[in-house]
């Protein structure tokens, strides 16, 4: 474990582009080792999280060759199995740190005709898994987990019958689980209600309707053989979620910030749209339409920043942003209240315990929730001396905190960063204005 010293930042100036937006990298790879034949992804992530989906996609019989390494040129060429095509794995697939990696394959694998065994790291081992396998089960499916709960979990060769199935949690990763078991129903459809709304890539690159069903915002989803993936070119993104740090140190620090061809899409900005609300100067100035979601460029600029209300159903969409907006919230007017968000305690860490532990340890008066956390007193220390709990969001919030401090911060195993993005403090290296003025 090591520390990095982060020194103060007087402000930022550039631009940035981000790798592929880390959600979607995901399913790109997942979707072109699925379709028959040759595909293309571009501006693929290559961070820890979405090289444990290879890897485990590469030990079912998926082929991929990374064309070119350079971000903005980078290319893979995959060569996926089709229908029913993947291979019994001859090792036990490694999810490594991703829950997304995990939940998804287990749907995948949930009805091949092989068995498999998927584990992860100790902070995996400890998120829990009956979320997919008691809808998954409740189908057919035969997933056995460890205690009832966590990984390694064992899944037997298994079937899905057609039937209606209602999500009892708000999470894109169990419902992209469904989705993908779905894929495999073969005389029927898997019908699914959504009662959540969560980030929608799974539904919006398979072409899946999400038709409005009983009170809003409830959805319905017709899943079958039909909406299998086909070979093609993917160009994803760049991670709104990676460059949600910059744009909260640019809005606190000032000066300038422009990001280039990021991810757009509705379910993604909500964190945007809560900045925006706070004042912050935010501005789309370029926008359209790519095969893996909206995407443009913004531009951020120095603002002073009012905290506001957070509703409960944006909760889900906003999840992954949480730490960054708590240190937007640090340095807004008025106190900055997180409640609904009891999932935050089953991420990569617990980030409620994180974020209130990395506050007080600065000086600020935080009072702890079971579902979240309220910041008030805003006197911050000096210089801040914190911990990633091996979280990578958790490491780059407290980062920019460090960053914004007067004398700085150290940051305690931070090299998880490369969970999402390993050009995290490159990137900040280079945008950083120094000297005070
Ligand atoms: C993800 C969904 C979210 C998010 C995670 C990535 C995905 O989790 O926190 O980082 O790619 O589907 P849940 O929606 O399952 O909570």
């Amino acid at each position: 474990m090591s520390t990095k010293a982060i020194k103060f930042i007087e402000k930022i100036n550039g631009e940035l582009q981000f790798m592929g937006d880390k959600s979607v990298s995901h399913r790109a790879l997942i979707f072109t080792a699925m379709a028959e034949g040759a595909s293309k992804i571009f501006n693929l992530s290559l961070s820890d999280d979405v090289r444990s989906t290879m890897n485990c996609l590469s030990a079912l019989g998926a082929g991929f060759k990374v064309e070119k390494e350079k971000t903005t040129t980078r290319v893979i060429t995959v060569k996926g199995v089709g229908y029913k095509g993947f291979t019994a794995p001859e090792t036990i697939l490694n999810a490594g740190n991703s829950g997304t990696t995990a939940r998804l394959l287990a749907g995948l694998l949930a009805v091949q005709d092989f068995e498999s065994e998927i584990t992860g790291d100790e902070s995996l081992q400890r998120r829990p898994m009956d979320r997919i396998s008691i809808p998954l089960n409740s189908l057919g499916s035969k997933i056995k987990l460890n205690e009832n709960k966590y990984l390694p979990i064992k899944i037997k060769p298994g079937k899905i019958t057609p039937q209606e199935i209602t999500l009892s949690v708000a999470s894109a990763q169990v419902k992209s689980a469904l989705i993908l078991a779905g894929l495999h129903t073969e005389d029927g459809a898997l019908e699914i209600i959504d009662p959540y709304e969560t980030r929608n890539h799974t539904e919006e690159m398979l072409g899946i309707l999400r038709v409005p069903v009983g009170l809003s915002p409830a959805k319905k989803m017709v899943v079958s053989k039909k909406n299998y993936p086909k070979a093609g070119v993917y160009t994803v993104p760049g991670d709104i979620s990676s460059a949600m740090f910059f744009i909260v140190l640019a809005l606190i620090a000032g000066e300038k910030l422009t990001v280039k061809n990021l991810l757009l899409s509705s379910e993604r900005i909500a964190a945007l749209e809560i900045l925006k609300r706070m004042e912050g100067n935010i501005e789309i100035i370029r926008e359209e339409t790519g095969n893996c979601g909206r995407l443009g460029d913004i531009v951020v600029h120095k603002s002073d920043l009012i905290n506001t209300e957070i509703l409960p159903e944006e909760i889900p969409l906003i999840i992954d942003e949480i730490p960054a907006l708590s240190i937007a919230g640090l340095f807004a007017e008025g106190g900055f209240l997180i409640r609904n968000a009891k999932e935050l305690r089953l991420k990569e860490t617990d980030r409620i315990s994180a974020i209130v532990k990395n506050l007080k340890a600065c000086g600020v008066d935080v009072e702890e929730y079971e579902d979240g956390f309220l910041i008030y007193g805003k006197e911050l220390k000096e210089k801040g001396k914190f911990e990633s709990f091996g979280d990578h969001r958790i490491a780059m919030a407290f980062s920019v905190l460090a960053a914004l401090l007067n004398e700085g911060g150290l940051i305690n195993d931070y090299e998880c960063v490369s969970v999402s993005n390993p050009d995290f403090y490159k990137q900040l290296d280079s945008i950083t204005v120094r000297g005070r003025s």
